[in-house]
């Protein structure tokens, strides 16, 4: 089984942003942690973050057709990312969506995901243990 994670813009400053919503993890440190949980549960993980939305897009498009499902975390993206959903919706596999904070307790503008309605599940404001979470949720429904 083959799962891609993909962040979205700025993610790849975890550990530096904003520590009251993120946190103080860096993105090499969850990594590391979604690494040992993918080898626990046997399974493969490809990473991809960027901070254009055409970029992740074209990654998808590209590699959809190889793995299996979807964790994301598409950042600013979800609340206004229309190309990105169509590119997950014409990717037709299950996708599992991450926030680091939770997006429902902040600004207006943050509580709308246009992810949410093509997700089979949101985990948001557990911290980087979301991304565990968010993987852990969609190999068990891999698996049912
Ligand atoms: C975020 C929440 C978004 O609103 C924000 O733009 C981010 C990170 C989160 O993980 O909490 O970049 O997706």
């Amino acid at each position: 089984m083959k799962v891609l994670l993909i962040n979205g813009p700025n993610l790849n400053l975890l550990g530096q942003r904003d520590k009251n919503f993120y946190g103080t993890a860096s993105i090499e440190h969850i990594l590391g942690e979604v690494q040992s949980m993918s080898a626990e549960l046997g399974i493969q993980i490809d990473y991809y973050q960027s901070n254009h939305e055409g970029e992740i897009i074209d990654y998808i498009q590209t590699y959809s057709p190889q793995i299996d499902g979807i964790v994301i975390n598409p950042g600013a993206l979800t609340h206004y990312g229309l190309s990105l959903r169509d590119a997950l919706l014409d990717a037709g596999l299950p996708v599992v969506e991450v926030h680091l904070s939770n997006i429902h307790g902040r600004e207006d503008y943050r509580r709308n995901s246009v992810i949410t309605s093509l997700s089979i599940g949101q985990v948001a404001g557990l911290g980087w243990k979301g991304y565990l979470y968010a993987l852990e949720g969609l190999i068990e429904y891999l698996k049912s």
